[in-house]
């Protein structure tokens, strides 16, 4: 079926859930790791729109899918406003030049649009062309919060001491900071559209590092603006990934019945009979899959799918995918075990 993910968002009926994998362009795929390993650093990667375009489309020449992803990063936004990044194999992202203070933050410069992405723009534009109006290109950015968190912390951490120091002792500082991103990440989104992006993602994986009370001031109202203000210029749908925040959300949909996203991207944390009955029938919901379920024995995978399909096959609006991103050392022939599996699932 053509177009099955913007058919189903759209409230239309589909023979089987629209189905993508986060993190479905990488390492666990042999032909993108032969790529990488012609080629050099992962950021030099980042910046070559042919590789762009070439790893956006391995996993839709091997798998069938119902959407691609741009394979691009989110920090690549924070090292093109000035902060030095580098990637480091097996140790993932290092900011050189952390944010610690407002000198820091006033050095940061804004994007100039579309002049500074024009590599990543230019390959959504082949890609689009290539895909033919037969599965949508989803675009993205990291939301505020969470790229201010590698900027402040500067690699990946496990207790946030250096960003919620900002937020408990200077937060007027980290508010300026989200502003910026705000009004940069705005302009980026908006560009990916013009190019060709037909979906919308915003990540927002350090969500849920954020006390609960917290999280709406210094995350959500963000992301919430952003999505006001690209859906003014253009109103495509929108997919926030919401790790480790459901608590909150479930609340929010109990209070407020104008909700400005349409797809909701569950963690696994939580199971997926309580996701459709918390969720607004307007709100589509994607996920929830445990990443490692990819790890086990076909048998183990097929029933816990199966388990999951039972409990949201029938609910309108609902996209397969995984919790979080596709780890790197899974084997690539689960992921087509499991499109089989929903493919093949009978009520
Ligand atoms: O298929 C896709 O999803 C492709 C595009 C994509 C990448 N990063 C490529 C990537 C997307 C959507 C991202 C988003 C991203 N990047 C997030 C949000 C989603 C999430 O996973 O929580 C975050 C937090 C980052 C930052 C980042 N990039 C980290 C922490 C790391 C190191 C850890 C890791 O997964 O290796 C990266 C590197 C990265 N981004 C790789 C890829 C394919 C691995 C680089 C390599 O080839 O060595």
């Amino acid at each position: 079926m053509k177009d099955r993910f913007l058919c189903s968002l759209k409230g239309q009926k589909v023979d089987h859930p629209p189905i993508w994998f986060m993190r479905q362009a990488g390492r666990f795929l042999f032909e993108y790791r032969f790529l990488r390993s012609k080629s050099g650093s992962f950021l030099d990667l980042c910046f070559s729109s042919d590789f762009i375009v070439a790893a956006t489309l391995q996993p839709i020449k091997r798998y069938d899918l119902d959407a691609v992803i741009v394979f691009s990063d989110i920090l690549l936004l924070p090292f093109l406003m000035g902060l030095k990044l580098e990637f480091v194999d097996g140790l993932g992202p290092f900011f050189l030049n952390p944010i610690r203070n407002v000198d820091d933050i006033n050095k940061l410069h804004d994007i100039c649009f579309v002049k500074d992405f024009i590599f990543v723009l230019n390959a959504i534009n082949i890609i689009v062309k290539e895909l033919n109006d037969d599965v949508p290109l989803i675009g993205f950015s990291g939301s505020p919060w969470t790229l201010a968190v590698y900027m402040v912390e500067g690699k990946i951490t496990k207790n946030f001491s250096f960003i919620k120091k900002l937020l408990y002792s200077n937060t007027n500082v980290l508010h300026t900071l989200l502003k910026k991103l705000e009004k940069n990440i705005i302009n980026y989104l908006c560009c990916q559209i013009d190019y060709g992006a037909k979906i919308l993602m915003i990540f927002d994986t350090w969500g849920g590092v954020l006390p609960i009370f917290y999280y709406k001031l210094f995350s959500f109202d963000y992301i919430i603006n952003i999505i006001k203000e690209v859906k003014l210029y253009k109103n495509v749908p929108f997919i926030i990934f919401s790790k480790g925040i459901n608590r909150f959300l479930f609340d929010f949909f109990k209070n407020e019945s104008n909700i400005i996203f349409d797809v909701v991207s569950f963690d696994d944390s939580d199971d997926m009979f309580s996701i459709v009955n918390k969720t607004p029938v307007n709100i589509a919901i994607q996920g929830n899959l445990d990443p490692c379920v990819l790890y086990s024995d076909d048998l183990f995978i097929s029933k816990y799918v199966n388990d999951m399909l039972k409990k949201c096959y029938n609910r309108n609006k609902y996209i397969f995918n995984l919790g979080h991103g596709v780890y790197p050392d899974v084997n690539p022939y689960s992921l087509e075990l499991i499109i089989n599996i929903i493919k093949m699932y009978k009520n």
